[in-house]
């Protein structure tokens, strides 16, 4: 009896140690701290419970944002932000499968593409918890899917259109239709998704968007469909990462692994300064230049995606071969980019000079890089 009790216990115990090595647990303590304190401020300073919009936000930036805090809570199975899911303006919408999602997201394509993605990881915080309605937001969001498809076409050989105006065909809506459309199968088994995964890599291959350098440029010229040389965005670099991973995973085809690998590489190689994620338009001198509002944003996608990217690929090597630089972003973003009220400026590589923008989407944009950086990067200290 005793003896049983004990062989019982033992196992209990390997199971969880196991769970303690393999499992969500296993995150960095210190950067999980700081990116809950960051995602506390972004939730104090700027949400605005009445509408359920970030104020000076948009939403395409505040779909990032929900999906970023919904993303920590799912790895930490904390509940600091819990009902910000059904509160928000793209939560209430999705509670109402009578949507008008062309009206919501005004006709651009990409917007859509980041709104799918933030109900998802909404509906898997929900469902988490074991809330209600879980069902009627993944239903919204097959709905906001079949928009984005439906804005498929022939001209340049396929892929998605950036805006139902169909005036121009660009990497990043691209992407995002690949990364719903495998992670969509992967969901839900449903081979519409998996087909139209498949397509959009081939179009992407062939499309002409990624150069020899290995960056996607921004799009292509409207009736030549030749790549438009257009800049070369952080967040381009990524997406089709995520993506990639996620087709390979449900493929089992393992060159999209190095597909993806040789993009992110490029950006380490090309789009950083001292080891740190460089916009083109990134400058921390008051004189310099300035990305634009929705700029701002894009080196949190990119470190989001990669991190997406680590989980799907789910390999040793790759977690060694990158977890490193994640962790360097969210110490830059820490050393460089946080002002003493906790905001996080827009430029990560250097001390702020008065050129740096700190607002409500470049925070969570360096938010991002914290939750990255919490599941992939080393652990070694917090303020
Ligand atoms: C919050 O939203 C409400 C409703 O749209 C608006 O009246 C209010 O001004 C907003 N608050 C801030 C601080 O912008
Ligand atoms: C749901 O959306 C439809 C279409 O926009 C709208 O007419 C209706 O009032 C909405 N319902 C709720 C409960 O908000
Ligand atoms: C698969 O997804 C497509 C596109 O969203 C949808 O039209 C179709 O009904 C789905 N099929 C099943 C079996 O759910
Ligand atoms: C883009 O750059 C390439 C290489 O310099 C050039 O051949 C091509 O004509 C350029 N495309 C456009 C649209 O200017
Ligand atoms: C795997 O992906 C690569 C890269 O797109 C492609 O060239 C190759 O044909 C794919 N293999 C299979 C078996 O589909
Ligand atoms: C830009 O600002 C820096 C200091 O921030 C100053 O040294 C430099 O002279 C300025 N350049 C111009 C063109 O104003
Ligand atoms: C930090 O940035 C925010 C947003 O621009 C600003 O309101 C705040 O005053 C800044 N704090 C400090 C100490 O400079």
């Amino acid at each position: 009896m005793f003896k049983r009790f004990a062989r019982r216990l033992t196992f209990l115990i390997g199971l969880s140690a196991c769970l303690l090595l393999t499992g969500a647990t296993n995150l960095c303590p210190a950067t999980v701290d700081i990116a809950f304190k960051e995602a506390n401020h972004l939730q104090t300073k700027y949400y605005n419970y009445t509408n359920g919009r970030y104020n000076g936000g948009s939403v395409w930036t505040d779909a990032n944002a929900l999906e970023t805090i919904h993303e920590l809570m799912l790895l930490t199975k904390r509940t600091d932000f819990d009902g910000v899911a059904d509160n928000s303006y793209i939560g209430r919408h999705a509670l109402n499968t009578s949507t008008d999602w062309q009206a919501f997201t005004g006709g651009y394509i990409d917007d859509a593409g980041w709104v799918v993605l933030a109900i998802w990881t909404m509906a898997d915080y929900k469902k988490s918890r074991g809330e209600d309605n879980v069902d009627t937001f993944l239903i919204s969001a097959g709905q906001l899917y079949d928009k984005i498809a439906s804005n498929w076409d022939d001209t340049c050989g396929g892929g998605v259109w950036w805006t139902t105006d169909h005036g121009y065909k660009n990497a990043i809506t691209n992407e995002l239709f690949l990364a719903l459309s495998a992670r969509g199968y992967l969901r839900t088994g449903n081979q519409t998704y998996l087909e139209n995964a498949k397509k959009t890599w081939a179009w992407l291959e062939s499309s002409g968007m990624r150069t020899s350098t290995g960056l996607y440029n921004d799009g292509l010229v409207f009736g030549t469909c030749l790549n438009n040389n257009g800049t070369t965005w952080t967040y381009n670099q990524a997406v089709i990462g995520s993506g990639l991973a996620s087709l390979a995973v449900a493929t089992g085809n393992h060159t999209l692994f190095q597909q993806a690998e040789i993009t992110f590489d490029a950006t380490i190689k090309r789009l950083t300064a001292r080891g740190v994620l460089k916009e083109s338009c990134d400058d921390p001198l008051a004189n310099g230049t300035v990305c634009d509002i929705d700029q701002q944003t894009f080196k949190g996608i990119w470190t989001k995606h990669l991190q997406y990217y680590l989980t799907s690929a789910a390999n040793a090597r790759a977690t060694a071969k990158y977890g490193p630089f994640l962790g360097a972003q969210s110490a830059a973003v820490l050393r460089y980019a946080t002002n003493a009220s906790l905001d996080i400026g827009s430029v990560w590589y250097a001390p702020n000079e008065g050129g740096s923008v700190y607002n409500v989407k470049s925070l969570p944009s360096g938010i991002a890089a914290h939750v990255a950086a919490a599941q992939y990067g080393p652990c070694v200290g917090g303020w």
